[in-house]
């Protein structure tokens, strides 16, 4: 569950500070990236050295990074670069700070701009523990949903037992798996996804292809292997890294793509066609390059086939969502395509639009349902597939 997910671990002035460097590696071992915050207490425990080189990252403490040139730290966008944010070890003093909602750190700041579920580990002497400030304090942090991982009980650094161990780092990433285990809104849910463009062979050298570069279909691979689903990715030729826990087969042209996609239709749960499929290919394909001539060349074009026309023939129970990439008459050309297709949902994205559509990290859509046109604002690709994912579970 931890594979893929950005972890933002922040460290505290803790004697328990040491076990962090066993977090991360933890945390590492199960696919995941870290980025780590530390506090100024937490330096007197453990080094920026040692963390820095295990999480493979720089290690954030303050808000500027650069005194002489102005640089500085960005809190909000760390926030919500997570996926999840981890205090451990937490002192009596963070978790008071958590509480009171004071901004005067960067691990403050950060804990304040984060959306994502956080997770406070507490490390203190028994007393420290149980006592009412503390113990209220947690209460709070727990009614506000973050969630707390209690400390075991044993023998503590200043020679006394009881409650206050912070809890072991490989138990603390069982314990966070398990939470999204739970969460895990398409958990056994099959989805096969296209991506990218496909290329339609003139001669072995030209082809004729389009400007997809794929990312909104990988963005929406990455978004649904997060939530647990078993994920297939068919991909034209891309130049992006597969996301972790995705099945990838690469395609070339629009009858490749159709095998691939027909093949797998009848075992899975929800089909989305993010992939810009050639509508004609060449009807002939020339075995050597043509050569450069005096006369002019033509070359006749045929229909590719319609890949969602036809799955729409033995469509059952699987939810299918289009993608229209439109350049007039948007909403009724797209509106149509969904009716003509049988599909559950259409995709609109307009080139009329700016930053959305191909080669762009962002993109702005309409989501198309026989019911309704849902606009959406532009934002990133990766927030897009959040969006589509979120319609894909309202259907299943
Ligand atoms: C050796 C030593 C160990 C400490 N261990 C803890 C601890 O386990 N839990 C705790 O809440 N505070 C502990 N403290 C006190 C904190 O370091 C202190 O409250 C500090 O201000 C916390 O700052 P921070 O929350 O910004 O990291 C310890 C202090 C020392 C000197």
């Amino acid at each position: 569950m931890l594979s893929g997910k950005n972890v933002l671990l922040a460290i505290t002035g803790s004697i328990a500070a040491y076990k962090s460097a066993y977090l991360i590696r933890e945390f590492i071992k199960k696919g995941a990236q870290v980025k780590v915050i530390v506090t100024e207490a937490a330096l007197q425990f453990v080094t920026k050295v040692t963390l820095s080189t295990l999480s493979k990252n720089p290690v954030y403490k303050d808000f500027i990074k650069n005194e002489e040139t102005g640089q500085w730290n960005n809190h909000v966008d760390l926030g919500s670069w997570a996926d999840l944010m981890v205090i451990a070890p937490a002192t009596a003093n963070t978790i008071s700070d958590l509480v009171s909602g004071k901004g005067n750190s960067f691990l403050l700041t950060t804990f304040l701009s984060c959306n994502a579920p956080v997770f406070v580990a507490p490390a203190m002497d028994l007393d420290m523990f149980k006592n009412k400030s503390t113990q209220s304090n947690i209460k709070i942090l727990s009614e506000r949903s973050v969630e707390i991982i209690e400390p075991t009980e044993g023998e503590l650094a200043s020679g006394l037992e009881g409650k206050g161990r912070m809890e072991e780092p490989d138990q603390i990433v069982t314990i966070i798996s398990e939470y999204f285990l739970n969460k895990a809104t398409l958990k056994n849910i099959n989805i096969l996804i296209s991506a990218g463009p496909t290329y339609e062979s003139i001669d072995p050298v030209r082809f004729i292809g389009n400007h997809s570069s794929g990312k909104m279909g990988f963005a929406l691979a990455n978004e649904a292997q997060k939530r647990g689903a078993n994920v297939e990715l068919v991909s034209g030729p891309v130049n992006l890294e597969t996301p972790e826990n995705v099945i990838r087969t690469n395609v070339k042209s629009a009858q490749q793509m159709k095998k691939e996609i027909t093949d797998r239709f009848k075992n899975i749960d929800v089909l989305i066609m993010s992939a810009a499929v050639a509508d004609y290919k060449p009807v002939k394909e020339y075995d050597n390059k043509i050569k450069k001539q005096e006369a002019e060349l033509n070359i006749v074009l045929e229909k590719t086939p319609d890949i969602l026309k036809d799955l729409a023939k033995i469509k059952k129970k699987q939810v299918v969502v289009g993608f229209a990439l439109e350049t007039e008459n948007e909403l009724e050309n797209a509106r149509q395509k969904m009716k003509r297709k049988n599909l559950d949902a259409i995709i609109l994205n307009s080139l009329s639009d700016n930053g959305a559509g191909f080669g762009y990290d962002t993109n702005k859509i309409t989501l198309i349902t026989p019911s309704e046109n849902r606009k959406f604002e532009l934002k990133t690709k990766d927030l897009v597939a959040k969006d589509i994912l979120n319609f894909i579970e309202e259907c299943i």
